[in-house]
């Protein structure tokens, strides 16, 4: 999608350094930069990190960054850079799926072109995917006035492009329609209030952010014609692991008979996962709820604590949404029930 006009992808492979490219998440909406690096550590640390995150991004990133292992240091593609890769973040399935892709085809002996080939094709084939979801989406949500509820970022961003929850809203304006987008600003990290509301502004998508808080509100006021959102991982039984704060939107959902969609490509099915509470939730550092960051009049990023010292902090990344909770899921293959 656009960054000022100018079409940008959450993470590619960078031809002319032979490396992998990719937007430094962290200081958006202050700063975009992009980041290139020939070293697959610098890969695996910026999933970590969270300079790239959101499932399909992470996906992509570790098939980027495992073809660039391949180039680099072959040697111990199988016995260090795979365990590496899969050890960056447990909840999102999409890494696993990407590892275990960029295995097959180093079992088949490649070059390391053949490798870069197989780590695109699997990115392009997430973004062709996003596209499809995209035209299922925008016929679900053209109810109403078209307000749309969404939380995180499962937009461009999240997903190399296109976005998974964001597609729906892009073909409809596509289509001249006039969506508007109620943005939650996700606590702790605010994925929503600093890169949902900044993709949705990039692409001149009318949009306010809230408080998380205000959701349940807003829909209590009728104010909300439907839920759009991403995922980490999705069970056989069609529970949902997303962003911490989904299950309450979903309960929020069902009293006040809002629709709420899933979306997500097929790579973040799990179908090894029998249901919602044998999915893996990332316990994340207490500091995401104790510091806030933001920047500063001339410009420089700062840190600051807005809790008492010594005061501890609970931080899971992801809850479980019970299927049952859900109006749908909608994949490339389109609307699946559960
Ligand atoms: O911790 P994050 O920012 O990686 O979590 C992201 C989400 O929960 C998204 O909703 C999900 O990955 C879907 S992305 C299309």
């Amino acid at each position: 999608m656009r960054v000022n006009g100018r079409h940008f992808r959450a993470v590619n492979w960078h031809v002319e350094s032979a490396g992998v490219q990719w937007i430094e998440q962290r200081l958006l909406p202050h700063r975009f930069e992009q980041v290139v690096s020939v070293s697959p550590e610098d890969v695996a640390l910026s999933i970590e990190t969270m300079q790239v995150r959101g499932a399909p991004s992470i996906g992509a990133a570790a098939a980027y960054g495992l073809a660039l292992a391949w180039r680099v240091d072959a040697m111990h593609f199988f016995d260090h850079w795979l365990t590496r890769f899969r050890a960056t973040r447990p909840t999102a399935v999409n890494l696993f799926h990407a590892c275990n892709a960029m295995l097959a085809c180093a079992e088949t002996s490649p070059t390391a072109n053949q490798m870069i080939e197989c780590a695109q094709n699997y990115a392009d084939a997430e973004v062709a995917a996003n596209r499809r979801i995209g035209a299922t989406m925008a016929e679900l949500i053209s109810v109403g006035q078209r307000r749309i509820l969404t939380h995180c970022n499962a937009g461009w961003l999240a997903a190399v492009d296109w976005g998974t929850a964001t597609a729906g809203i892009y073909h409809l304006a596509a289509a001249g329609e006039k969506p508007s987008v109620w943005v939650d600003e996700t606590r702790p990290r605010l994925q929503g209030a600093r890169l949902t509301a900044w993709e949705l502004n990039q692409e001149g998508i009318d949009c306010q952010i809230q408080a998380d808080g205000a959701a349940a509100w807003m829909m209590a006021l009728g104010k909300v014609d439907a839920i759009v959102v991403g995922a980490d991982r999705i069970a056989a039984n069609g529970d949902v692991a997303n962003k911490i704060g989904t299950y309450a939107l979903s309960l929020a959902a069902r009293e006040h008979g809002v629709p709420m969609y899933v979306a997500a490509p097929s790579s973040t099915f799990d179908p090894a996962c029998p249901r919602g509470r044998d999915i893996p939730i990332e316990q994340r550092d207490d500091k995401e709820v104790l510091y806030m960051d933001g920047i500063g009049e001339v410009g420089d990023i700062q840190e600051i604590r807005i809790a008492a010292s010594g005061v501890s902090a609970n931080n899971p990344a992801f809850d479980v949404t019970p299927n049952a909770n859900l109006s749908g899921i909608v994949s490339e293959h389109g609307l699946w029930h559960g």
